[in-house]
């Protein structure tokens, strides 16, 4: 089968590769990375090849800046880009802080200007695929997954949205309960970067009282909230409720640090030179400094999922349809689901508590004047979007955040 992906140059796509190259399922024969800056997907492709000769996978690899070359006749076509690169990023974390704001890329004002970047820049993409590989599934992890997700599913485009955090999560708690990691099953619910787990099925039992209990402080560390907080909750909430339930702390924090964009150009500066090295065959160490741990795992499993008939479980933003009873059903969940050639359906979902749903139905509003502003576009639909979000919700503040998001994203919104 032939693999392409859009944003191969990106740093992280090594990992994946990685992770092809280590199994020979599903059976990749071509690989195609489009990226608009030749200069890097050279470096990044030429380091690819590498892990894939090391590994002895027979996979070809080749580059084009052509989508609709690369995308002909494949069988999955992976969507990774980056609207406006880190600079971009920069601006999102950065604007919102000076509201009083969370700067963060996917959550708050920040992931409203991602939104509005990205949306058309996709969907865009997406008809090209459509052109040219009528039957290919798309695989999204462009972020913010579940509006890019949404919109994607709206046009009537085969695809599912795909995040980390579900993977690496299962991953920590295996660690924590030493036990296999294939033998861990969560049950886990809500947005894009608004779960929570609320069930750890191991061997048949539910472990999540142990996790609340015992583990709940180690857990603690790597969310950045505390373990009372899990055990009030019944639930333990992924990293990104942070910027919820810590809102004041993370501001005061990000206003002394450098924004993760700062972090994340330098990181990415180090990589570059690292796989031009030709003597470099596997993975520097230095990837594990981006937070998308397991994504190639992730990715594997679901394209193979989707590619060879399935059906298998897995946590994927999928359309709702009923999944979760107080959202629309063409909202878009992330939720266990049930994954085969014919695409991903929700698995039943137990009722959510109402401090789980209320916080849920809250952003879920959100994303819809979200998508509502990035599809039409205009200065009102933005602040109007705004003032839904639950890290926002004045208007004068929304209105303040619109029009600094609208100034510093002009070049990239056709109608700003
Ligand atoms: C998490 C999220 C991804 C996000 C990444 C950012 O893992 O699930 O959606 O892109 O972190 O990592 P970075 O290294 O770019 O900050
Ligand atoms: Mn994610």
């Amino acid at each position: 089968m032939k693999l392409t992906v859009v944003g191969g140059g990106s740093t992280y796509t090594p990992e994946l590769i990685d992770g092809l190259a280590r199994r020979r399922e599903p059976a990749v024969e071509e690989i195609v990375l489009v990226d608009p800056d030749a200069e890097r997907l050279d470096v990044v492709a030429e380091f690819c090849r590498r892990l894939l000769r090391e590994a002895g996978h027979p996979a070809r690899l080749r580059t084009t800046p052509d989508v609709v070359e690369a995308a002909t006749g494949a069988a999955a076509v992976l969507l990774q880009l980056r609207v406006g690169g880190q600079q971009a990023r920069y601006g999102d974390e950065t604007f919102p802080l000076e509201c009083g704001c969370v700067g963060q890329e996917t959550t708050g004002a920040g992931g409203l200007a991602k939104a509005l970047r990205t949306v058309p820049v996709v969907l865009d993409i997406a008809e090209h695929v459509r052109a040219v590989a009528p039957q290919a599934w798309i695989v999204n992890f462009t972020n913010p997954v579940g509006i890019v997700t949404r919109a994607l599913l709206a046009e009537g485009h085969r695809a599912v949205g795909l995040c980390n955090v579900a993977i690496t999560f299962s991953r920590w708690i295996a660690d924590l309960l030493d036990v296999a990691p294939d033998s861990v099953r969560l049950e886990h619910t809500g947005l894009n970067h608004l779960t929570w787990v609320r069930g750890v099925q191991v061997g048949g039992r539910d472990v999540l009282p142990d996790l609340l209990g015992e583990h709940a402080g180690a857990m603690s560390e790597h969310i950045g909230l505390p373990p009372e907080l899990f055990r009030r909750l019944g639930a333990v909430p992924s990293y990104y409720l942070k910027y919820f339930y810590a809102h004041d702390e993370v501001v005061a924090e990000q206003r002394t640090a450098p924004p993760r964009a700062t972090v994340v150009a330098d990181v990415e500066r180090d990589l570059l030179k690292r796989y031009a090295d030709p003597e470099l065959r596997t993975k520097p160490e230095e990837l594990s400094k981006r937070g998308g741990a397991y994504y190639s795992e992730a990715a594997v499993q679901l394209v193979h999922a989707l590619t060879s008939g399935g059906p298998e479980e897995h946590v994927v933003n999928v359309r709702n349809d009923g999944a979760l009873p107080f959202l629309p059903d063409d909202m878009v969940v992330e939720t266990n689901s049930t994954v085969d050639s014919d695409g991903a359906r929700p698995l039943p979902v137990r009722p959510v508590e109402p401090a789980l749903a209320g916080l849920i139905g809250h952003v879920a509003g959100y994303e819809q004047l979200a998508l509502d502003a990035a599809l039409r576009g205009g200065r009102d639909r933005v602040a109007d979007a705004l003032l839904a979000h639950p890290l926002v919700g004045q208007h004068a503040l929304a209105d303040q955040l619109a029009d600094e998001l609208v100034r510093r994203n002009a070049q990239y919104l056709p109608w700003a």
